[in-house]
């Protein structure tokens, strides 16, 4: 269905649980989260039922996000799930990786078609002081089976920040040469965990694209924020994400659901519909609400605007 300024609106990113296996410096304190109380938190079946919700209103891409969602027990069936509902056409999943080589098998045959991988840096030390803990190679392993099952392409999100990982932007980038794996580069943004320092680290993707250099612009894609290009003879892509730079706000075509049930039509406001409570009050209700709920998606964000809310939650509440 369309919002209220006419955006298609075919997609929701789903964040299945606020629990992480690392501790990422832009996303989680270092002593982790409150674990929250069951009861406040989505079960399985009532991911269902409001994914059913959806589809009937023209969601057809589901993203399962976290917190890390593989530490999610029974993710698997879960996918299997949402994969056979009438209306989804696409599933796919946004992960750190630590626990991909050993479960991408089994998420794939459930219908688990691509995964994005988050990964800040190639130098296991830099990585483990990023991540407060991971190991790299873990996450390499995980990128080679996601390759080795052609769930391609594998797409890997680089935050890039500045004095920390931004030497490395020219080997990412060489990553692309010879698997068909998607480099993504996303600009910093000033939310949760990185709210008081992103502004002083910020690098901005025109500046990585300058550093990289002799890139070719692709045609793009429209139905996501990436502006895509390639290196000459490349296999896979790079594409830029840029929140900040470029508000990519009016060819936005997304929905969140937060792990305790949360609907927020938009990221970067605090405006949210408790659909939990609805779901659990009048399940008839849902679509309705759900319907309204894509209707109040405003027009766009007001970072670094005087008009910008402060979030209270972190990103690993809302999946990125
Ligand atoms: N800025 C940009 N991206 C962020 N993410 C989390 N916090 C931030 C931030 N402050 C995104 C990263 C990570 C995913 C889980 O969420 O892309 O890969
Ligand atoms: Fe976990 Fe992703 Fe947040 Fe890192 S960025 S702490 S991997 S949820």
């Amino acid at each position: 269905m369309k919002d209220g300024y006419s955006r298609k609106i075919n997609y929701m990113r789903i964040s299945i649980t606020d629990l992480c296996n690392l501790r990422c410096q832009y996303c989680m304190p270092e002593k982790g989260i409150h674990k929250k109380d069951h009861r406040e938190m989505l079960s399985f079946e009532e991911i269902t039922e409001i994914v059913k919700s959806a589809a009937r209103l023209g969601i057809d891409k589901i993203r399962l996000t976290g917190g890390e969602p593989l530490v999610k027990k029974d993710i698997v069936k879960l996918i299997e799930k949402i994969a056979s509902i009438e209306g989804i056409k696409d599933v796919a999943l946004t992960t750190n990786g630590l626990l991909l080589k050993d479960m991408a098998k089994d998420l794939h045959q459930a219908g688990l078609k691509r995964v994005n991988i988050s990964i800040d840096s190639l130098k296991p030390d830099r990585y483990e002081e990023i991540t407060r803990g991971g190991k790299l190679n873990q996450v390499l392993d995980g990128i080679q089976e996601a390759l080795h099952l052609k769930m391609a392409p594998v797409k890997l999100n680089v935050v890039v920040i500045g004095g920390v990982n931004e030497d490395e932007v020219e080997d990412f980038a060489k990553l692309t040469v010879n698997d068909n794996i998607d480099v993504r580069f996303i600009e910093l943004m000033p939310v949760g965990e990185a709210s008081g320092w992103a502004k002083e680290r910020f690098i901005s993707n025109e500046e990585v694209k300058r550093r990289i250099g002799g890139l070719i612009p692709l045609i793009n894609d429209t139905s996501g924020p990436a502006r895509l290009y390639q290196l000459p003879g490349a296999k896979g892509r790079i594409g830029f994400i840029n929140p900040i730079s470029e508000h990519f706000c009016g060819a936005c075509n997304r929905i969140r659901l937060t792990s305790d049930g949360k609907l927020k039509p938009c990221l970067h406001s605090n405006h949210e519909i408790d659909l939990l409570k609805v779901l659990k009050e009048d399940p008839r209700h849902v679509d309705e609400v759900l319907q309204r709920a894509i209707l109040s998606k405003p027009e766009k964000h007001y970072l670094y605007t005087t008009e910008h809310e402060i979030g209270h939650r972190n990103m690993s509440e809302i999946g990125g």
